[in-house]
């Protein structure tokens, strides 16, 4: 079998950055496929005389997905991300298939987009710029407030969190926190319980991954143990929130507002332009009338660092893998 590489999900910065940098890491045999539809039940057979396949955050491997690329010899999967809830970890080690991740690129990018979206929507700058731009610069309705000595809850102190809890820190916030398997403290943060940090935030971003145990963690429930009119923001995964339980309750003002990176149907929509048809996702719908929802589309991971560290890591675990340094392999899930 030649060494293909078929990368699936890919846009067109994944095939500059991957093709920029092949010749680093890969000698002349290796070859790329780039595949722009998502890996899943209709698109797996695509995969043919490749023993490794490149996906990202909404691409499936299911146990069926995986049995299909098993059939089919593929060895390696390496995720040019670092989340991996869309894989079935167990099935692929049962079928003895390596999976490879980018555990971190840039979680700078990440954290950054986070406090991008808390800026925007505390002080309104998307509806200011739409106004603005219709020539109305009435500043009625675009009261926000300072964020000094205001508190931020983050659930989930890993990597992207503690660089979202420093900026704002440096913004003069308090910063309360939950995270029951937190590695590294920082000592201007409290570690309070999942309910303490729920009723004293004023704004709550969520970086933890998504797994059952976090699976709709915040839901109507946690949403009414928080802080009334509170800000909320999601850059972690989708799945994480309950999306009805969010409509809920910016419905009835328990929410003040919500930045959402992440959404849990987001492979059917985000990346790809759907500005020619009516959304059938009435949830989505909704969510895209509401004046104090900020939707961007998984972007927060999107800068050029980023792109860049995430070619030079997977490339390097691709390189690895070929070169058989099986015992060594890194970043290996
Ligand atoms: P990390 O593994 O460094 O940190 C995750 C933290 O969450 C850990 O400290 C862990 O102890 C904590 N955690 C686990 N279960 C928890 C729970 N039940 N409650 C509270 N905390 C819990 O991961 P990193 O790099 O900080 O990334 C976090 C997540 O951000 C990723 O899993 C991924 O889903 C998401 N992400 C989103 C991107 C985007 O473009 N929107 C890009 C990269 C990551």
């Amino acid at each position: 079998m030649k060494n293909k590489v078929v990368f699936f999900s890919s846009l067109p910065h994944d095939v500059e950055s991957f093709n920029g940098l092949k010749n680093s890491f890969l000698d002349e045999s290796v070859e790329f496929e780039f595949i722009s539809k998502r890996l899943n039940q209709e698109t797996v057979h695509l995969v043919h005389d490749s023993e490794i396949i490149c996906v990202f955050v909404n691409d499936q491997l299911n146990k069926n997905i995986l049995n299909t690329l098993k059939q089919k010899g593929l060895r390696l999967i390496v995720l040019r991300c670092a989340g991996y809830n869309n894989v079935d970890l167990d099935s692929a080690k049962a079928l003895g298939i390596s999976v490879l991740r980018v555990p971190a690129y840039s979680p700078h990018a990440v954290a950054e987009h986070a406090v991008a979206m808390m800026m925007c929507l505390n002080r309104k700058l998307h509806t200011a710029h739409k106004r603005t731009q219709d020539g109305n610069f009435s500043i009625d309705g675009l009261m926000g407030f300072d964020m000094v000595n205001k508190t931020a809850g983050i659930i989930g102190t890993g990597r992207i969190g503690l660089i979202t809890a420093q900026i704002l820190k440096g913004l003069g916030m308090r910063l309360l926190a939950y995270d029951p398997y937190c590695q590294e403290k920082l000592d201007f943060i409290s570690y309070l319980s999942l309910d303490e940090v729920l009723g004293q935030s004023d704004i709550l971003s969520l970086h933890c991954p998504l797994n059952q145990s976090t699976k709709h963690l915040i839901n109507s429930v946690s949403l009414a143990k928080m802080k009334k009119g509170a800000m909320l923001i999601n850059t972690s995964r989708g799945g994480v929130l309950d999306t009805q339980a969010v409509i809920t309750a910016l419905k009835s003002g328990q929410l003040a507002s919500f930045g959402m990176d992440v959404y849990e149907k987001e492979d059917k929509y985000f990346h790809a332009d759907h500005s020619a048809e009516i959304l059938p996702d009435d949830e989505l719908n909704l969510l895209k009338s509401f004046p104090n929802v900020l939707i961007t589309s998984h972007q927060a991971f999107f800068t050029q660092e980023a792109v860049s560290n995430i070619a030079s890591i997977t490339l390097t675990n691709i390189k690895n893998f070929i070169n058989k340094q099986a015992p060594e392999l890194i970043n290996v899930l």
